[in-house]
This record gives C-alpha cells, structure tokens and sequence, in this order.
C-alpha cells in the first residue's frame, strides 16, 4: 500500500493499494470521526462494491445508509444532488456525519458537491472505483454538477478527509472505461514525467497488466496520484500551476462537445493533445517527434487519436469553453515530454493551431 499526503490548507492521506474497501470504516474513523455515514454510489458500482464498504463502516462503529443513483453523466444534475441533500436531511445527517462517494468520476463529483453543501459543509471520503477517479478527479477538491447550458457549471472547492483507492476494483471496468482513465495518464507523464512516459512506451497500462502485475498498477497509480498532488499543492483554486492539467483538454472539450458526447473523455483527451503538439511543432514550440510518440502512446493504450470534427466546429465549441478569458484562452503547450508550459494565446491563433491540429492530412 502507498500512502501520500496531500498538503492543501486542509491536508489529507490518499491511501491505494488492494483490499482497502475492507478497510474504509477504519480509515473513515481515524479522518473524521462522526456516527453516521451515508454510501452515495451508482447503479453500476453498488451492486458490486457497496456491501464490503458498509460492512467495514459498521464494524467501526457507523450507523450506515447507502443512495444509489442511476449512473451516467447524464444523472450529474441538479435532481440528484437534491434528492442526496433530501436523504441526508430525512436520515438526520449533522455536520459531523460523512458522505462516503463510492464510484467514478461521476459519483465523487456529485457526492463531493452535496457534502461541500449540506449545513455549509460535511465530512466527504473518496472511494475511487475508476481509473480516472483515482488518478484525476477523487484529488484535488473539485465537485461539481453540470447544468442544462454545459458540463461542471455549479460546484465548489471541497477537500476529501481522505481518498481511499483499491486498485482490485478497477478489474471490473470495461475497457473502453479503463482506456479514458490511461488518456489522464498519459497526460500526466506529457506534463511531468518523462521516466513515466518511456516506462508506458515499454509496457502500456492495461487491464492485462492489472491481472499480472497488480503491484505495477498500484505504483503508477500512485506517480499519478503525487503528479496531481504537486500541481495542486503548488495552485489549490487553479491561479496558474493548476492550469497544467488541463493539457489536450481546450482542444479535447471541444471535440467533445462536436462530437456529442459520443466519444469517451480519454478519447477526446488524446486527440486534443496530438493536435495541440502538431500545432505547437507548427510554432516551433516543441521538437517535431512528440506528436508522433503521444499519439502511439495513446494508440497503445487503445485511445483513437482520430476525429471527424472540423476546425470550424471545434473551434466554435472551444469558444463555450469556461476556461477562456475575454479574447484569449490559455493553452497548454508541451515543450518536451515531462515539461509543458502555459501561453496565453489570443483566438485567431488559437483558431489556427485548432486548423494545424485537426487537419485530416495529417492524422
Ligand atoms: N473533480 C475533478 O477534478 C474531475 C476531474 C476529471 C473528471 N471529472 C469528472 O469525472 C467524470 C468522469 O469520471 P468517470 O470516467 O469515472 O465516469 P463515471 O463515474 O461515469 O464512471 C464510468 C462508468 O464506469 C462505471 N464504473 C465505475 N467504477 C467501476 C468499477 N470499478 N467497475 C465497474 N464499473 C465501474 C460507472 O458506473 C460508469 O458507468 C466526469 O463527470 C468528469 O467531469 C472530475
Ligand atoms: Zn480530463
């Protein structure tokens, strides 16, 4: 088991390792305390994992309910969010209880949302189950739901007590879900980690590996987790640093949304970091092998680098973008891998480098 620190004003323990679900209720006592918990989860991931978690709550003392939501981006909405503060309000929850997020991305951040909500505030544990929940989005205090107008428009900054990733349950995610997760991976090495970056070229991350070698899953997933620390210990509430983490995603997001959701996050990731390199090389901002080597790494870990969306489309959907300030947006550019930096770039270049990037000739 590795367990790192994450030192925001309010620091927690991020635990990973396998048969941590059986350890939840242990590891929730000595974060927070409290006498009650509530298990928000979804329809995919309860079934299979709800029960070792409330087990291990109850042996440690907690009077356990569990809100299992339909899953799918399409439930991070308002109703749910309510209908968790409802539950929690009809179950008597006080500040000192703690909403325990069992599931994706999608759980931690609507769960997150409630628990940064109710009485102003409760004690929130993460428990991880995907791949790109445990190393992006259970880190870092983001919690959102998304909004009629675009995805993540509500939310708040809400620190977890602690993030508790058993890497055993990854096992049972699709691979199509596995591969999103490996396009956060991937990220992560472009923008601080070039020993990581050639390590995935040698022997990608699958869901192979994960059968042979589950101790090799648990270490990348914790130079993952301490990437992300880094950058958001070094910029909590995403001044500057932070922004970092948002490489191939300005491109990524309006692919997204050209392509109407259709195509997984990972997948839009990885085209928008192939074409930002492309058009970054255009500039003479990095060396002219690195689109090649991020596209076969994405390809390696089964993420199409490939879209049908034109620069026209994309780009008009890059405008929606909340990211964008005024005439400009700020772009993450890669200089080399394991070294990206931030350009403030005003829109006719950025329309440009979307044209560069995207271009069917070349992918
Ligand atoms: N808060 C942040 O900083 C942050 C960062 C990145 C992404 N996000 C958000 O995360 C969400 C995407 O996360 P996601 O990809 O985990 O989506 P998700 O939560 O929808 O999970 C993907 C699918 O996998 C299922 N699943 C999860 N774990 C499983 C398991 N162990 N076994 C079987 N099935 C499992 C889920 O039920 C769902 O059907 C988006 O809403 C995105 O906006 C937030
Ligand atoms: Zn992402």
């Amino acid at each position: 088991m590795y367990t790192l620190e994450i030192d925001t004003a309010q620091p927690y323990k991020v635990h990973i390792g396998t048969h941590l679900l059986e350890q939840v209720g242990e590891l929730t006592r000595s974060a927070c305390g409290g006498n009650r918990a509530v298990i928000v989860t979804d329809t995919n991931v309860g079934p299979l994992y709800a029960l070792p978690v409330r087990v291990s709550l109850e042996d440690a003392g907690y009077t356990v309910d569990v809100f299992t939501f339909e899953a799918g981006e399409e439930h991070k909405r308002a109703d749910t969010f309510l209908a968790i503060l409802e539950f929690m309000a009809t179950h008597e929850f006080t500040r000192s209880d703690c909403v325990i997020a069992l599931g994706g991305g999608v759980v931690g951040d609507v769960a997150g949302f409630a628990a940064a909500t109710y009485m102003r505030g409760c004690n929130f544990v993460q428990v991880p189950t995907s791949l790109l929940a445990m190393v992006d989005s259970s880190v870092g205090g983001k919690t959102a739901i998304d909004l009629e107008a675009g995805k993540n428009l509500a939310g708040a900054f809400w620190q977890p007590k602690v993030v508790i990733a058993d890497v055993g349950c990854l096992a049972t995610l699709d691979p199509a879900q596995f591969a999103d997760g490996c396009g956060e991976v991937i990220k992560h090495a472009v923008i601080a980690d070039a020993e990581l970056f050639e390590e995935l070229e040698r022997t990608p991350l699958t869901l192979d590996l994960l059968m042979h070698d589950v101790s090799r899953v648990e270490l990348l997933v914790a130079r993952n987790i301490d990437i992300k620390r880094a950058v958001v210990v070094s910029d909590e509430r995403e001044a500057s640093a932070r922004k970092l983490l948002n490489f191939g995603h300005s491109i990524g997001h309006a692919v997204e949304a050209c392509e109407n959701y259709r195509l997984g996050h990972g997948t839009c990731v990885a085209i928008g970091m192939v074409a930002i390199a492309r058009a970054a090389v255009d500039y003479d901002a990095c060396d002219a092998s690195i689109p090649g080597r991020i596209e076969r790494l994405c390809r390696a870990h089964g993420l199409s680098t490939a879209s049908t969306c034109s620069a026209d489309d994309a780009f008009a959907a890059a405008l929606h973008d909340k990211k964008r300030a005024g005439d400009t947006i700020d772009l993450v550019i890669p200089r080399a891998i394991g070294s990206c930096s931030i350009a403030t770039t005003d829109l006719a270049t950025f329309k440009t480098m979307i044209e560069v990037g995207l271009a069917p000739e070349r992918q």
